[in-house]
């Protein structure tokens, strides 16, 4: 906060006051000027307990992932979990009272995409879902819901999509009547593109849906490269690539030109890499020859832990200017991850094209708060 100018200061207090509970004109206008700064927690760090987060950098904080029974498709919440969840709207309210806490719903997995397309396919279960989404958020103090179905695989399940945003709306407004509190806010984490053709299968996100029926989308610009392909190292959140479409731009770009309005379209930013064991150390460039995968889990490391092997195995680091990414190389071992270079030039972009903000999977990643503080830094006003 001490970043804020007097006169902005004054703002915030103005908007703040003049809303009651109910709708509020001026508070949407200001909000749309308001960058959007997400991060997801994810409730299994368990040395990172929600009060670890440091609230000033954020305006937006994810409780990842609870999952719907996929017999009922609604949640099914034990008691530990149930502590879980207000233990992470209490402390992070008290902490910073005006900070948005959203439960996300899904998550990586195959269970999941089955799960979520079948909940999608009928009324009565989009309906069971919907209304446990409302109750589970009402419950335990969220401010809202985050849909992380990755991905819609048909174009059935597209459509279906799209009937389940906009019952989803109409369910929020009601209940906010009935309530008399503000609407629940709706999110959906979602491919860094519109356009979707894993698995041979096309597929687009219904974007008039979007705009009309979520507040905003988590696009994740990152995992284009992973241990999935171990024939070269990749840059995996890669802001430009010269020889193909897959990177942070083209995603962002084609959301625009589909029509997506930009201020509900949030960029994905990598708290962690994906790693590699090169065919020869001496030839360690981006695209370089792999043979396997390298250190971490499952190829996969933190930012707080890229860093450490780093400083232990004294590695190289190099920025690629190209990809607007880093790397380090130690022996055969390299990492291709996203800096506090890399993340500043990200976040100009995105501000550059005027879309709502920026998002941090995951909040635990970071060391030192060196990459979240940039944005604050940069961003705290205008976006
Ligand atoms: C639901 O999930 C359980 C456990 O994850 C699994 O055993 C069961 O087969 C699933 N049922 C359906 C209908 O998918
Ligand atoms: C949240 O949990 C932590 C750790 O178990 C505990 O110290 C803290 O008091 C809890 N906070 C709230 C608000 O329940
Ligand atoms: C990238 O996308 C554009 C249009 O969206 C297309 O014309 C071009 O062929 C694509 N390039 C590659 C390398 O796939």
């Amino acid at each position: 906060m001490k970043f804020l100018n007097p006169p902005t200061l004054f703002l915030v207090i103005i908007s703040l006051t003049m809303c009651s509970d109910q709708t509020c004109a001026m508070n949407s206008m200001y909000s749309s000027h308001v960058p959007n700064k997400g991060a997801y927690w994810p409730s299994w760090s368990i040395d990172f307990p929600p009060s670890a987060i440091d609230t000033t950098l954020f305006t937006h904080v994810y409780y990842a992932f609870l999952s719907p029974s996929n017999v009922t498709f609604k949640f099914e919440i034990d008691y530990p979990t149930a502590l879980s969840l207000k233990n992470f709207t209490t402390t992070l309210h008290e902490k910073k009272p005006s900070i948005k806490t959203l439960f996300s719903t899904g998550g990586a997995g195959e269970d999941l995409k089955i799960l979520f397309s079948r909940m999608a396919l009928g009324h009565d279960s989009r309906k069971s879902f919907i209304c446990s989404t409302i109750e589970v958020a009402r419950k335990f103090e969220f401010d809202g819901v985050d849909l992380d179905w990755e991905f819609p695989q048909t174009p059935t399940d597209m459509v279906n999509f799209r009937h389940l945003l906009h019952e989803w709306r109409v369910a929020v407004k009601k209940e906010a009547r009935s309530s008399g509190r503000p609407q629940l806010l709706l999110s959906a984490a979602t491919y860094y593109k519109p356009e979707i053709t894993l698995d041979n299968v096309y597929r687009t996100y219904p974007v008039a849906s979007i705009n009309k029926n979520l507040d905003w989308i988590n696009a994740m610009c990152y995992d284009y490269h992973g241990g999935w392909d171990l024939t070269a190292t990749g840059a995996h959140a890669a802001l430009y690539d010269p020889n193909s479409n897959v990177s942070t731009s083209y995603g962002l770009h084609s959301w625009i030109k589909a029509k997506l309005k930009k201020e509900k379209l949030v960029m994905g930013l990598p708290l962690y890499g994906h790693s590699w064991q090169l065919k020869d150390p001496s030839l360690y460039g981006i695209g370089a020859p792999a043979v396997d995968i390298g250190p971490g889990d499952k190829g996969q490391m933190s930012y707080i832990e890229v860093e450490k092997f780093n400083a232990q195995n004294n590695a190289m680091v190099v920025y690629d200017l190209s990809t607007v990414s880093v790397y380090s190389v130690a022996g055969t071992s390299w990492i291709g991850y996203d800096d506090v270079r890399s993340v500043k030039s990200k976040i100009e972009y995105a501000r550059t094209l005027k879309i709502g903000g920026y998002f941090f999977w995951a909040v635990d990643g970071d060391k030192d708060w060196k990459i979240s503080q940039e944005g604050m830094l940069q961003f705290y006003i205008q976006f």
